[in-house]
């Protein structure tokens, strides 16, 4: 089959030709987190599924950028390119170090890109998921060939290790993970259904107040707030329960293949019990939706794209296979993107 054409130019295909990743050396773990605040490994791993989570160490040299860059260079050896061959770099990310410039020229500068475009992209969660999307169709529409997509993301920098945080520093890790997105003759590749979608009413389910003013009418000042990522967990499990399922349906609709058609479903990995809830959803069997959560909590831009390479390099997703990729987070957004790889 072939996936659409650009009215004038040659029909190009788009496949994601290499992934890396990188994580912080130091992890954290349920145990270590028992010694900080008043929480236990059992309520962290019935609650969520997560075991441990890296954390970075910007005294050692690691930040978001850091961590984008390394992830990927990765995913151009693994792609056989180098940072030549790029002509845009996008980062997902909610943590960039700096208002200006970019996570994405800091990136630029790092692997050595030279001219090539560079730009944020900030969905949080959604982030890379978006960022498939819009690698994707600037492909396609011919003003590109070769795109270095990462989701990174340094949550650690926004909470605090103790009673205040103790709701959401159990949930998020730091990482990056990366893909390099190419044209290609072949025109099967690609997407074949993608979603983008916000719902800016439910901004206050997550948000990052810098002070006093960017809280919501009614909620009180509290100094622990400013800073730290605060977040209606019920609310958001509820939303989450609700919109995977929906979104998958609504993609394979579009797409018009059957849930079983699809190899693998790549999910953001907020909460093992909201995986499963989907999971359970589509009669999918436990090997099709992949978890990796017990391992690095939830990296927010960088989550789907780490349960990318980790399955590529394993070769449970390989060229041929279609993959669903699907995430929601803060904003509200939400977002999907399936693949013929
Ligand atoms: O990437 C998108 C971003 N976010 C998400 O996907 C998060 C979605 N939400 C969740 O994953 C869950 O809501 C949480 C894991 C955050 C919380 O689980 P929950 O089952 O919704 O717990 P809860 O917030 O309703 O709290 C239940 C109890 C409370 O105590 P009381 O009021 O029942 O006495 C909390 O104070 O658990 C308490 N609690 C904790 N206890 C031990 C909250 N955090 C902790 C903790 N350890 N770390």
């Amino acid at each position: 089959m072939s996936i659409g054409t650009t009215s004038g130019r040659r029909p190009v295909g788009v496949r994601i030709a290499g992934t890396g990743s990188a994580l912080p050396k130091r992890c954290l773990t349920n145990a270590d987190l028992e010694k900080m605040m008043e929480t236990s490994d059992e309520w962290i791993v019935q609650r969520t599924g997560i075991r441990e989570r890296r954390i970075l160490n910007r005294e050692e040299g690691e930040s978001t950028s850091q961590l984008a860059a390394d992830a990927l260079k990765a995913a151009l050896a693994d792609a056989k390119l180098t940072a030549a061959d790029l002509d845009l770099i996008i980062v997902a990310t909610m943590t960039a170090e700096m208002s200006c410039p970019a996570s994405a020229s800091l990136v630029s500068n790092l692997i050595g890109a030279g001219d090539c475009g560079a730009f944020d992209l900030t969905a949080a969660c959604s982030g890379f998921v978006y960022g498939l999307n819009i690698a994707h169709d600037l492909i396609k529409g011919g003003a590109h060939r070769t795109i270095g997509l990462i989701g990174a993301d340094a949550l650690s920098t926004l909470m605090q290790y103790n009673n205040h945080g103790r709701s959401t520093s159990i949930i998020f890790g730091d990482a990056a993970a990366a893909c390099v997105i190419k044209a290609t003759d072949d025109t099967s590749k690609g997407i074949l259904a993608q979603s983008m979608h916000s719902d800016g009413r439910g901004w206050k389910e997550i948000y990052v107040p810098r002070c006093i003013q960017d809280l919501p009418p009614g909620v009180e000042f509290d100094e622990n707030k400013l800073g730290h990522v605060q977040m209606n967990g019920a609310s958001v499990f509820k939303f989450a329960v609700g919109t995977f399922p929906e979104l998958i349906q609504q993609t394979l609709e579009e797409a018009n293949v059957a849930a079983v058609d699809v190899d693998m479903y790549v999910c953001h990995q907020s909460n093992q019990r909201i995986l499963h809830a989907a999971r359970d959803r589509f009669g999918l069997p436990e090997d099709k939706l992949y978890v990796n959560i017990d391992r690095y909590g939830n990296t927010v831009a960088a989550s789907v794209p780490l349960c990318l390479d980790e399955l590529r390099k394993s070769g449970r997703v390989r060229d041929g296979h279609k993959v669903m990729f699907v995430a929601f987070g803060g904003g509200l957004t939400w977002s999907s993107s399936l693949w013929q790889l």
